[in-house]
């Protein structure tokens, strides 16, 4: 029998006035986003600003369906975008946000799983790992990179080969 531990790092910025101004900016394009979220059932929004290698920002932001699983989060809207149409352009960064008028939301926002899946296979097909800024409006800002940082025991397509 052998116990085995995993540590994940993240580094907590008070705000997003600690960031860098790209990463800064990078959270006020994700605010924006929240714009485009279509939610009238949760009336729960997410926006997501992506920053590509060649300097391009993509937006995108949860999009939900009366049939709820049709519903899709803005993190695999933006990655699903970024597949089929930015491929050729690495993500360096991602930042994703929240707001809700329900209720005042104090802690950043983390990615689903099912988010986070999708994550690790475009960062294995593009061979760069992304930093992720997840952020909610007036609370602290949470920065890892990379997929273990958040899904240490992700499955991999190695599972698949026998290997
Ligand atoms: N949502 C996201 O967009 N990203 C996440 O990582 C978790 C949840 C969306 C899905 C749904 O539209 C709403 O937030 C409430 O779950």
């Amino acid at each position: 029998m052998k116990d085995h531990e995993i540590k994940i790092n993240f580094t907590e910025y008070d705000s997003i006035d600690e960031l860098d101004s790209a990463d800064m900016q990078l959270c006020r394009e994700a605010t924006e986003a929240l714009k485009t979220s279509h939610s009238p059932y949760s009336k729960f929004r997410v926006g997501v600003a992506m920053r590509l290698q060649s300097g391009k920002i993509l937006h995108a932001s949860n999009q939900e369906n009366v049939a709820y699983p049709s519903g899709l989060c803005a993190e695999r809207v933006a990655l699903f975008n970024w597949g089929a149409n930015h491929a050729d352009d690495p993500v360096e960064a991602m930042a994703v946000t929240a707001q809700t008028d329900e209720f005042q939301l104090t802690k950043p926002v983390t990615s689903c799983g099912a988010c986070l899946q999708v994550l690790a296979e475009y960062e294995k097909k593009q061979d760069r790992a992304i930093k992720m800024l997840l952020y909610c409006q007036s609370g602290p800002v949470w920065v890892a990179t990379g997929i273990e940082s958040f899904l240490p025991f992700l499955f991999f397509e190695d599972r698949l080969n026998n290997q």
